[in-house]
């Protein structure tokens, strides 16, 4: 078919679904349905565990095919300072927290099976030798824990729902896991401010069905939402999906609560959002990735939920056309524009290969992205769509489009960007590089690279190049890179052609070397790319202030 009647087809696709019909009245009342999945609304229901190997959000991860970290990372050495968990330690954890179901004890039985999942990330790249996993479910319980390990110099990795990827949320060595998965309640909620209060381990899906139910969205939303806490959300100072609209979590936090590693409970859940009291120290906690206190409530901003929700898949020619759509979204769409996201090609094929998905488009093309609206008003927002989706096909900024009808197909087009992270592990393993980088710039990266591990034969389609593939997609409205580099094994020739060459690249270009997965221990090395000394220096400060013993996850950020 010629270019111009694919894209006149396309155009009446998507000029058809956005005039209201009856199928369309019907849909746009709806709540926000990418949201409404099988967690349950109940705030007081445990963690549906962690991801499996595949990313599948039912089941713990087998973990023991995962190398230890201690062998692929042999340089890092276990710190003499810290003492060996004891039958005495665990005796007073027990004494502490009562159910078993709180102290997963491998230190005086056999507890293997039941710790695995606690010790393997979800990347199954990295693997602690922990023994004990304790589970507290009040502040209190965790101030006493902190306070004990404290004062016998035992090593703590705090856990969320352990979907980082930066391996940050499981111990390196003999750490002790506390996993925060037993505080999950929601404490309150005020329907005039919007302002919600609730323990950390609340799992965000779970929050944002509560705030469904209430009209209102957590200000946050991403792929692993079904497992993060958000108290895990809020230490690693999680982007998402949507921060283009709502921002980052250092606007809409407006307060915690926190246990020091000396025990000490730090009150500071503010339901203000103008409090200029001094320095504003809950910001430190938000990114801190659990090495300076573990946060255990948050109160949070959370904005109206929008009833009038579009979402548009758009295949592209080439990069350059991708940022033409991206600027025509934000001259046409404005203020409705919540999410602009960019997928190349071979995220796409990576996706129908791996997880069978049917493709929205007929044709194969190198980008493309997902732009979704949520406003107030249908009829304001079709009439700001239509214009957007002439202007896009009309000028030939996009080959070839659809809009979702139905909440199914909202459902559908957004697993074409959120299931990408899921499959790209299925030869074995994935280097994942999270990246800011200058919008104009952002794909030459993924470019050089693939040239680059392909001169050096490392990529290939037989078994003996350990490379299968080098892709790129992320929050393009966010100048947020996610270049991957799916592996049939982790292997270190690869790791060393890829770092610290793409960190040196990101900084020549002003980018940062991490811009929402964090430091945890992949990056820990390579700060310096993105901090200058007297920035690193200060960081330690902080540090050593809040962490004297250097007891909270050790090893990792800085
Ligand atoms: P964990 O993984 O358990 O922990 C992460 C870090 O925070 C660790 O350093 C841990 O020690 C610390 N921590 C956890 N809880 C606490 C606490 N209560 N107090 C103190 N420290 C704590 N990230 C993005 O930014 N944007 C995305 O779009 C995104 N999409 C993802 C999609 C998938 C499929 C997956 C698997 C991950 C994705 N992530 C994304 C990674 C993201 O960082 C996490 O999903 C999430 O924010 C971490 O929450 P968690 O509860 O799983 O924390
Ligand atoms: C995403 O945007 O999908 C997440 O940050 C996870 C990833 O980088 O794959
Ligand atoms: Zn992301």
């Amino acid at each position: 078919m010629a270019a111009s009647s694919r894209v006149a087809a396309s155009l009446r696709r998507a000029a058809l679904s956005s005039r209201p019909s009856p199928c369309i009245r019907n849909i746009r009342p709806a709540l926000q349905v990418r949201w409404k999945t099988e967690a349950t609304t109940s705030a007081s229901t445990e963690s549906v565990g962690q991801l499996d190997a595949k990313g599948g959000l039912d089941g713990p991860a087998p973990a023991k095919s995962i190398k230890f970290t201690s062998d692929s990372y042999p340089n890092i050495q276990r710190e003499s300072k810290f003492a060996k968990l004891s039958e005495k330690h665990v005796q007073y954890f027990q004494e502490l927290l009562g159910s078993d179901s709180a102290v997963l004890d491998g230190v005086t039985k056999d507890a293997t099976e039941d710790i695995e999942p606690f010790n393997a990330d979800w990347m199954r790249k990295f693997r602690g030798h922990a023994q004990l996993v304790l589970k507290p479910s009040t502040k209190e319980e965790v101030s006493a824990i902190l306070k004990y390990c404290n004062d016998n110099m035992l090593a703590v990795v705090p856990q969320g729902g352990n979907t980082g990827l930066v391996g940050g949320s499981v111990p390196v060595f003999d750490e002790i896991v506390l996993n925060l998965q037993k505080m999950n309640n929601i404490r309150s909620f005020d329907e005039v401010s919007g302002i919600l209060v609730a323990d950390a381990g609340v799992i965000l899906e779970v929050a944002d069905n509560y705030l469904a139910e209430r009209q209102h969205i957590f200000p946050l939303d991403l792929g692993a939402k079904g497992s993060c806490q958000i108290g895990g959300n809020v230490s690693t100072n999680a982007g998402g999906l949507r921060l283009l609209r709502y921002g980052s979590l250092h606007g809409s936090v407006l307060g915690i609560e926190a246990v020091l590693p000396d025990g000490t409970i730090v009150e500071d859940l503010s339901l203000l959002r103008k409090n200029n009291t001094g320095y504003d120290i809950k910001q430190l906690f938000i990114g801190s990735e659990g090495t300076i206190g573990i946060i255990t409530g948050i109160s949070i901003q959370c904005p109206r939920r929008s009833p009038a929700v579009n979402v548009a898949y758009f295949g592209l020619e080439s990069y350059e056309q991708a940022q033409k759509a991206f600027v025509a979204a934000k001259a046409y769409l404005g203020e409705i524009l919540s999410a602009f996201e960019m997928m190349d090609g071979r995220t796409q094929k990576i996706l129908k290969k791996v997880a069978g998905t049917k493709l929205p488009l007929e044709g194969d093309y190198p980008f493309y992205c997902l732009v979704e609206t949520s406003g107030s008003n249908t009829d304001h927002d079709s009439e700001k769509l239509q214009n957007f989706l002439e202007h896009v096909m009309e000028s030939e900024i996009v080959a070839d489009g659809v809009l979702a009808e139905s909440q199914t197909q909202v459902a559908e087009l957004w697993a074409c960007r959120e299931r990408i992270t899921e499959c790209l592990g299925h030869w074995g393993g994935v280097y994942k590089y999270d990246l800011s980088i200058p919008i104009a710039q952002m794909y030459d990266l993924v470019e050089d690279i693939r040239e680059r591990l392909t001169k050096d034969g490392l990529l290939g389609d037989t078994d003996d190049h350990p490379v299968v593939d080098v892709v790129g997609y992320g929050h393009m409205g966010d100048a947020n890179l996610h270049l991957n580099v799916p592996v049939r094994r982790f292997d270190k020739t690869v790791e060393k052609a890829l770092e610290p060459y793409l960190y040196e690249w990101t900084s020549k270009r002003n980018g940062s070397i991490s811009a929402e997965h964090g430091l945890g221990l992949s990056k820990k090395p390579y700060v310096g790319y993105s901090k200058s000394e007297t920035m690193i220096k200060l960081i330690k400060q902080i540090k050593n202030l809040y962490d004297p013993n250097g007891i909270l996850n050790p090893y990792k950020y800085i």
